[in-house]
């Protein structure tokens, strides 16, 4: 494994949140063995001691993740240049303090308009795992849609539809209601959900995202809950890498 930075070393443990640990580190309050450090990227080496304001810390990767239900309107961004909000300011609003520490990546993205299931975790390499094209996790999507919903159009989503960056894994694909469709994706592009349905001429009105793997979405909209190991580990088929 990758040495580990010190800034990004307390984020991920939760010790600092990312700007919070430059600042300490800065500002001469960490310490790596007995030497002061002011270089947020000085590298850690293994079992070394860290300390902040002279108490030891413990930065033992740990990986958390956050199952949050993203209201309508926010972008999964870090900055909304059309001011009305992002993904990461409505966390932060609902977060407990003892997990404000935390540097928080979202897991993949939502569209503004799209509801629904996003994951927020502390570990790069969860990221990089649930939204990697070979990990094949299946995404849930319920979509009210424009348009006649018939078996020939299900069927073509199940089979796969050929989109401009290429053919898409066959798909879930089950009628919920008159103008509701259920699509359940192994894969994750840009906008797919809504350019799937509009190739087969169901324009999607409304998306919302209801299960990511084994984690259903059960907390009310613009909450978050922590996940158990234990769902991480069957739920997104992820087991944390050793130290
Ligand atoms: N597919 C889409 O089209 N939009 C989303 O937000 C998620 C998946």
């Amino acid at each position: 494994m990758s040495p580990d930075w010190l800034c990004r070393a307390l984020s991920r443990a939760g010790v600092f949140a990312p700007a919070e640990a430059e600042a300490a580190i800065r500002a001469g309050r960490v310490s790596i063995g007995a030497r002061v450090v002011r270089e947020s990227l000085a590298p850690l080496p293994p079992g070394v001691v860290v300390r902040v304001d002279g108490r030891e810390v413990d930065l033992a990767r740990r990986t958390r993740v956050l199952a949050f239900h993203k209201p309508e309107g926010v972008v999964t961004s870090t900055v909304d240049r059309e001011g009305r909000g992002t993904v990461f300011d409505r966390l932060a609003a609902v977060l407990p303090l003892a997990l404000h520490g935390y540097g928080w990546h979202a897991v993949g993205r939502l569209d503004r308009n799209t509801t629904g299931l996003l994951l927020f975790t502390n570990d790069e390499q969860l990221v990089a795992h649930v939204t990697s094209p070979k990990t094949h996790l299946p995404k849930r999507y319920v979509a009210q849609v424009l348009g006649k919903v018939d078996e020939d159009k299900l069927a073509r989503l199940r089979q796969g539809i050929t989109l401009h960056d290429g053919p898409t894994r066959p798909a879930h694909a089950a009628l919920r209601g008159p103008d509701i469709v259920e699509l359940t994706l192994t894969e994750g592009r840009n906008h797919q959900v809504k350019r799937m349905l509009g190739e087969v001429g169901l324009p999607v009105t409304k998306l919302h995202r209801e299960a990511v793997g084994g984690i259903v979405l059960d907390v009310p909209v613009g909450q978050a809950r922590l996940l158990t190991d234990g769902e991480v580990r069957e739920g997104l088929c992820f087991a944390p890498p050793q130290p």
